[in-house]
């Protein structure tokens, strides 16, 4: 990266001290992570987003929503900076208040509203995080989506089902390959069809009803690669993120969080081979930690994350130069009533064993 950037953002951490905390996701590029005071990926960047109350900035590089999260999380005197708020999640995208709430209001009408748990995933709009607030749901990460998942078929006894925002694939894995239940007792509501294109039977029958989301990169990795790498390389282990699509997990070895992710590689013997499928810029970086473990990427023709690259040095070193000017630029501020509800749910998984 451009040197005369680096020492221009080690100049104005170093200007602001202890007022900013830099909080930085696994997805993000070398060039910013480097500057993070804490990295992590969604679940422990939100545990940790409070650890500096007395930080009146928080700048946070990763996407929209977890910067929304980091507000709602932290005290009304710190305020939480994206450097670039084109740094969004198409999968978070997926899922509208109006679309969640039409889909609710179609489940009051085939009589099963009041068993339904709505569970959505960290990555969806803090709106969305409210509406779970709400209504008696939670909020999860890919790395304690069983842990909630359990709690939340616990609300209503055995006639519970769970609505699953907005990433169909998380939804799936968990509920099929950790839990026990079938595919058969998953349905996938589809926002732009009538009805979500299923029937009142369909809802009544299903366990699990799962948002038609999903994520642009990690749903682009197939099962065929897998089986192309097992010939290639017979001893490879294969590792990925849930967010994968289920023929992929299901050949996979090990799936994960991205924090998963990086303490399985660590804890891997030298000269072991692994495929990873999970964004880019973290694959790469762990190939160039572990030089003694061979790490590929699991499809060569998957690339970043392009909103999690959105967060360019230029625009870290603009944010953070305008706090050293006593200018706060990209602010993300949740509304208060958004923030009670979605804190709710937020508080709901904070608190959940383990
Ligand atoms: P983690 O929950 O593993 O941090 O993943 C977040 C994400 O955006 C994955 O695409
Ligand atoms: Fe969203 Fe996928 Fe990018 Fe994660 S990797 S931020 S889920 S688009």
């Amino acid at each position: 990266s451009d040197p005369d950037l680096v020492a221009r953002a080690q100049a104005a951490k170093a200007a602001l001290g202890d007022k900013v905390f830099v909080l930085g996701h696994h997805y993000q590029r070398d060039e910013v992570i480097q500057f993070a005071d804490v990295t992590g990926d969604s679940f422990k960047l939100a545990r940790d987003a409070a650890a500096r109350p007395e930080a009146e900035y928080i700048v946070f590089c990763g996407v929209h929503f977890m910067a929304e999260s980091a507000d709602i999380l932290t005290g009304p005197d710190q305020q939480v900076i994206l450097p670039d708020l084109a740094a969004g999640c198409s999968m978070a995208d997926m899922a509208r208040l109006t679309q969640v709430e039409m889909a609710w209001e179609a489940m009051a009408e085939a009589g099963i509203a009041a068993s339904v748990v709505p569970v959505t995933y960290m990555n969806s709009s803090a709106d969305i995080k409210a509406f779970c607030g709400r209504n008696g749901g939670v909020v999860c990460t890919s790395s304690n989506a069983e842990t909630a998942l359990t709690w939340a078929f616990e609300q209503h006894g055995p006639d519970t089902k769970v609505l699953f925002l907005p990433d169909q694939h998380l939804g799936r894995n968990t509920a099929v390959l950790q839990m026990g239940y079938s595919l058969d007792d998953c349905v996938v509501w589809d926002p732009h069809r009538p009805h979500g294109g299923l029937t009142d039977e369909q809802l009544r029958d299903a366990k699990m009803i799962l948002w038609k989301g999903h994520c642009s990169v990690h749903g682009r990795f197939s099962p065929e690669v897998v089986d192309a790498l097992r010939a290639e390389i017979p001893d490879i282990n294969i590792l990925v993120h849930p967010e994968c699509r289920h023929e992929v997990v299901l050949k996979a070895d090990l799936v994960g969080s991205t924090e998963f992710i990086i303490k399985t590689i660590e804890a891997a013997p030298a000269g072991s081979a692994w495929a990873i499928g999970t964004e880019l810029n973290l694959v790469k970086r762990l190939a160039a930690a572990h030089p003694d473990k061979r790490i590929v990427f699991l499809d060569k023709t998957v690339c970043y994350c392009s909103t999690m690259n959105r967060i360019d040095l230029p625009h870290f070193v603009w944010a953070m130069e305008s706090l050293v000017a006593g200018t706060v630029v990209n602010r993300i501020e949740v509304d208060p009533d958004t923030e009670r509800w979605a804190l709710l749910a937020l508080e709901r998984m904070l608190a959940l064993p383990g």
